[in-house]
């Protein structure tokens, strides 16, 4: 049996692949490339030594997807396709809505014909909007969401809630991810942002190597220890697992639809931030503080212990792996 994934090309995607495919998962991916490279594929087989099937396929594409599943014998699908950045979402919200909620829409459609009814969701801890209390519960409060990126992820988790309620012979898993750093501890994948990026490892890593001046610090005025906006960073590869975990956990249940966060539990402000980057890499990073960045919360981190208990998943690496191995990927490449 095959586990379908679309975006398996990206970041988070790529990552998952791997782990798939180290537990001896046979895989199939669905990539457009909109926002990842071919080569990215290449990678994943020399990091893995092991072979999968791939469609350019956008994933809006029901035909397509059809051919694909008439094709071949798939079990589970995971959907990390996506448009992603924030920022752009607000620049562009129907490009944003067309593309992640159609997208997913389809994907659904598709695999209702073909009676294929697992489905693990990248869902994100943006649902939550401005939380009323840290750590963040799964039962915590979701909506006001701050941009037509984070909406179309509460949508779309609604979406799979009616479609549950309408036919509970699914099995879905709505997995709500923290803030995802680092990259693959070979350095022959990670995260690359087109453009200068939005995120604050990317544009770390960046100011590091030197190809941007210093970092713009959004604020130290928050109600935190230093002032600076604290978040939940999660190595990428935790996170990969964690999706191996739901899905067994889908496998050995047979019907529901669970929601987890994935996050270390730990919050940390953009300043420790700065400071394991340098201990971790050796590399200064310069910065000056600017406005607040429009949009941003004080403070979000998870209570990562829904999933702990329920799916035996933990998030392990450090914060200087996350460091070290961001830095790797980008003096690798
Ligand atoms: N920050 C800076 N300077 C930068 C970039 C970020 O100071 O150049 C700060 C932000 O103000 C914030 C922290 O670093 O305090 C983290 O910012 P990111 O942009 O890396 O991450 P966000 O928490 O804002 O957003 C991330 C994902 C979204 C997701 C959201 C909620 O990018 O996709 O977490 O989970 F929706």
């Amino acid at each position: 049996m095959d586990i379908l994934i679309t975006g398996g090309a990206g970041y988070i995607g790529s990552h998952t692949a791997i782990e798939l495919l180290n537990n001896k998962r046979n895989i199939i991916i669905v990539d457009n490339f909109s926002n990842s490279k071919k080569e990215v594929l290449e990678k994943i087989k020399e990091i893995t030594k092991k072979d999968f099937k791939f469609y350019e396929v956008d994933y809006k594409n029901e035909k397509a997807l059809d051919k694909i599943f008439e094709e071949n014998n798939i079990e589970a699908v995971m959907n990390f396709a996506g448009y992603k950045a924030v920022g752009e979402s607000t620049q562009k919200p129907l490009e944003y809505y067309e593309n992640n909620i159609t997208g997913a829409i389809t994907l659904l459609k598709v695999m209702k014909k073909h009676n294929v009814k697992k489905f693990i969701f990248s869902s994100s801890a943006t649902v939550y909007g401005n939380p009323e209390k840290v750590p963040i519960t799964e039962e915590s409060k979701t909506g006001e969401t701050t941009n037509p990126y984070g909406t179309t992820k509460l949508y779309i988790e609604q979406i799979l809630k009616d479609l549950y309620k309408s036919d509970n012979t699914w099995d879905i898993a709505i997995l709500r991810y923290f803030n995802p750093v680092g990259s693959h501890e070979s350095g022959l994948i990670g995260e690359e942002p087109n453009g200068i990026p939005n995120n604050l490892m990317p544009y770390i890593v960046r100011v590091a190597s030197k190809s941007l001046k210093e970092l713009s610090i959004f604020g130290n005025d928050y109600d935190t220890k230093d002032g600076t906006g604290v978040r939940d960073y999660i190595h990428v590869v935790d996170l990969a697992k964690g999706h191996i975990k739901a899905l067994e956990k889908l496998e050995k249940e047979n019907q529901g639809l669970y929601i987890y966060n994935l996050g270390t539990g730990k919050g940390y402000s953009v300043l420790d931030m700065v400071k394991a980057f340098e201990k971790a890499t050796g590399q200064k990073v310069p910065y000056k503080i600017v406005d607040r960045r429009p949009g941003d919360i004080a403070i979000c981190y998870s209570d990562p212990s829904k999933a702990q208990k329920e799916l035996n998943w933990k998030a392990e690496k450090t914060l200087i792996d996350m460091c070290k191995d961001s830095w790797k990927y980008i003096t690798r490449s």
